[in-house]
């Protein structure tokens, strides 16, 4: 969207500081690094983020994708880049992201990035998701050989087990909630439509070894509400809220649905079987869009008792904390470790991370110190490793008063280490949302 006049001092949160998005493209090689970098780490570190190409967007959740990527090998950081996602939206750069929700190829492309059956895709809630080349090259849409006929979620689940891309895509028309299954070659096997009461923002969703398990919240859309948030999406607990549980194989007609109290989470970190129970941990708010101070997510379980047909909901920590990670490997399985980005009073970003430790019930944390913000910590599993927790941390966190950015490497076992390793980067990362390490061969 074209840029409004605004006084520097009044531009929102997500438009300033570290948010402020960036405009040159740069190739750097031959980087600096402080520390060591595993020789293990053989890949790239890839994360993507809002960053308006006009300086303007009215939601920080609109604003044109930008990839910013860092590749490791052999102990040695290769190159730094930065690319936008050259979509159909971003050539048409004065385009209301709203108006475009029509187009499925209109993507901001600015949520996630991940790597799946050879190719690796830049992700957004409401569109196609777009190919990128490992040096970060749009190649276009992929719409899995023209099966793809809906969004595609940011929050697809790859199961460690079989290999399949399972996610969904949600829309303002009905079908408001689609599943779709992909195999591990990446062929889309099994597309069903899920009945829900109306159109919500669905943000992600959990999986299990049997069962997907859909999260129906009271995030209704309403184009009214543009004005006031920023984005069509209106806070209204009278839509209830609800669980619903499918098996990975299974239809709408399959759907068991558990009534919760109304909440938002836009973050699972993971969920898993025991017997005929359903465990679920997630970074949940008290609500979403409801004010224009957001309320903070916390880290909850729910368990469903499928015997017994009820949920149990249960805090687990009271600091705010978002985007929560683990060791891939465990995606649907029983977790012991989740990694989560502690945030600032001031504003979605990292202020320390923290690895909570749910068979102990106590956490690990490290702070990254003052005037330093950090993004979300992606694990990495040591390739060598056989624990859960033998692995990396890496983030994006940019040093305030050196104005420059960093991509910091920590040890996931032991947090209090710090940072085991410093790559130096060349140009500013502005905050952001997910990424992926992307292996050397994925
Ligand atoms: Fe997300």
């Amino acid at each position: 969207m074209n840029k409004p006049e605004v006084m520097p001092e009044n531009l929102p949160f997500y438009l300033k500081d570290n948010f402020a998005p960036t405009f040159e493209e740069v190739t750097a090689t031959e980087l600096k690094v402080t520390g060591e970098i595993p020789r293990a780490l053989n890949g790239r570190m890839l994360r993507n983020g809002p960053n308006p190409q006009t300086g303007w967007s009215s939601h920080w959740f609109l604003g044109d994708g930008m990839i910013h990527g860092v590749e490791l090998e052999d102990g040695k950081a290769n190159w730094y880049r930065n690319r936008y996602v050259r979509t159909p939206l971003f050539a048409d750069s004065g385009a209301d992201p709203i108006e475009a929700i029509m187009d499925l190829q209109k993507s901001a492309a600015n949520t996630h990035i991940i790597h799946h059956a050879g190719k690796i895709l830049a992700l957004e809630e409401a569109h196609l998701p777009f190919a990128l080349t490992p040096e970060l090259e749009t190649e276009g849409p992929w719409d899995f050989a023209g099966k793809l006929n809906t969004p595609m979620t940011a929050h697809p689940k790859t199961c460690p087990e079989t290999g399949e891309l399972l996610f969904f895509g949600y829309g303002i028309f009905p079908p408001y909630l689609t599943y779709h299954r992909v195999s591990a070659s990446g062929e889309l096997v099994q597309s069903e439509e899920i009945t829900v009461p109306g159109a919500t923002m669905i943000h992600d969703f959990n999986i299990t070894r049997n069962y997907v398990i859909w999260m129906d919240l009271p995030a209704v859309w309403d184009v009214e509400n543009m004005a006031d948030s920023g984005l069509p999406i209106k806070w209204d607990p009278s839509y209830g809220a609800r669980l619903g549980v499918m098996p990975r194989e299974g239809c709408d007609a399959d759907v068991v649905w558990y009534e919760i109290d109304p909440c938002y989470v836009f973050h699972p970190l993971n969920a898993y079987e025991e017997g005929n129970q359903i465990v679920i941990d997630v970074c949940r708010k008290a609500n979403v869009m409801a004010a224009r101070v957001e309320s903070p997510a916390m880290l909850y379980r729910w368990v469903i008792d499928q015997d017994k047909g009820t949920v149990t909901e249960t805090q687990l920590d009271d600091r705010s904390t978002e985007f929560p990670r683990l060791n891939d490997s465990l995606v649907g399985l029983k977790h012991r470790y989740g990694y989560v980005a502690g945030l600032s009073d001031v504003g979605p970003l990292a202020e320390r991370y923290i690895k909570f430790d749910l068979a102990n019930d106590s956490s690990q944390v490290f702070e990254l110190g003052a005037g330093r913000e950090g993004s979300e910590a992606v694990f990495v599993a040591d390739p060598d490793g056989s624990a859960e927790d033998d692995g990396w941390l890496l983030s994006y966190v940019f040093d305030k008063a050196a104005g420059t950015s960093e991509l910091v490497i920590m040890d996931a076992a032991d947090l209090s280490r710090g940072a085991l390793a410093t790559v130096h980067l060349p140009a500013r990362v502005p905050m952001g949302f997910h990424g992926s390490w992307i292996p050397e061969n994925y």
